[in-house]
């Protein structure tokens, strides 16, 4: 039994694979009708969502499945004090999969690792975003015809945006990459995604502050949203907010077949007027959200109904000696959650959180 936490639990060829599945399904939905039937799927959302919590259930019930679940924090246990771990047991008594978001991050896998039916990560601060990712791949498949041979731009906010972590780790996968980063200086990539992905790969990428430079050479733009949310300092947010806009002037400086992403909600970084332009393949992306995230629940629960034994936690690496100081981290409230750090770098003696990827 497999669970997804990270768009890295997934090899180059399943994801090939559930693309396929999920164009399949867009074509001949009615195939796919009934392949959940008497299956129900948990949606545990402790942080606010549209399109994500929306999506998963759309797809259960498309599979012909049901759903159940919460959409907020204040209506389940959590509100008393329940942890995530005893949550995902008691969710496990009556679900059959489970997608739950939440603003620590880690907290999927806490989950993952006491729950016995498979968790998918649907948002963990300003962590990872793999489902997300899964969406964002078939819409560069369906948009642009190709995985790879693209120079990508991914503008905004770097350092909260965890969809841009999760998509530049399953990008990093395929043949041809370029990544221009495009953020203001206060918000560039994190360090885990950056060292243990970009400079281990030897992935190029370069880093810049201004939008219109860089157009020109993209196939991909991936505009984010300034996450204010996760912001200690709201004048800190207040003074980035509107560090890019891309309007439809600044559109005539990309290549005519380029896409332009969004995981939305947008609060004002597309002007509305860019909507109409062909490249824009935003609302499209959210449709392929639903399609990806049916994929995915399918081979979850196939592989579950094939192997019901969760597989043992690789332990290789752990070291326990060492303390986390990520405030954003579920190991800061979850109670007797041990502290657990694994060696990413031995040669630069580089240990990260388990939970988090925090360096210590
Ligand atoms: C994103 C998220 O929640 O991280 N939204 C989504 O799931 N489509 C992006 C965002 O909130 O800015």
């Amino acid at each position: 039994m497999r669970s997804l936490i990270s768009i890295l639990d997934l090899t180059t060829e399943e994801l090939d694979q559930l693309i396929e599945t999920a164009k399949d399904i867009a074509a001949h939905p009615e195939k796919y009708w009934d392949r959940c039937a008497h299956k129900k799927l948990a949606t545990l959302f402790f942080e606010p969502s549209t399109r994500t919590r929306l999506s998963f259930e759309a797809a259960m019930l498309e599979l012909g499945g049901t759903v159940l679940g919460f959409s907020e924090a204040s209506s389940s246990s959590a509100s008393k004090g329940e942890s995530v771990a005893d949550t995902a047991k008691i969710v496990s008594c009556y679900a059959d999969i489970m997608a739950m978001r939440h603003p620590r991050e880690g907290a999927p896998y806490v989950a993952s690792r006491a729950a016995s039916i498979p968790v998918i990560n649907a948002g963990d601060g300003g962590h990872n975003h793999p489902t997300q990712t899964l969406a964002d791949l078939l819409t560069i498949s369906r948009e642009l015809g190709r995985l790879d041979n693209l120079t990508i731009g991914l503008c905004g906010d770097l350092k909260y945006g965890r969809t841009v972590h999760s998509l530049i780790e399953a990008m990093s996968r395929y043949q041809g990459i370029r990544f221009v980063l495009i953020s203001p200086k206060e918000l560039k990539l994190p360090g885990f995604v950056r060292y243990n992905v970009l400079e281990k790969h030897k992935i190029p990428y370069t880093e810049v502050t201004g939008l219109e430079a860089a157009m020109p050479q993209l196939d991909v733009l991936y505009m984010t949203r300034i996450q204010r949310e996760r912001f200690d300092d709201p004048d800190e947010y207040d003074r980035l907010k509107d560090s890019y806009v891309l309007t439809a002037e600044k559109m005539k400086l990309a290549k005519k077949e380029m896409a332009v992403l969004h995981p939305l909600p947008r609060v004002n970084e597309i002007s509305v007027k860019v909507d109409d332009d062909p490249r824009a393949a935003y609302f499209r992306q959210a449709l392929n959200g639903k399609f990806m995230r049916m994929a995915l629940i399918l081979k979850l629960l196939e592989e579950a109904k094939a192997n019901p034994v969760k597989e043992a936690v690789d332990t290789e690496g752990f070291v326990y000696d060492r303390v986390c100081r990520n405030p954003k981290c579920i190991c800061q409230v979850e109670q007797e959650l041990p502290q657990i750090f694994k060696v990413t770098d031995k040669a630069a003696n580089i240990h990260r959180c388990i939970y988090c990827e925090q360096k210590d």
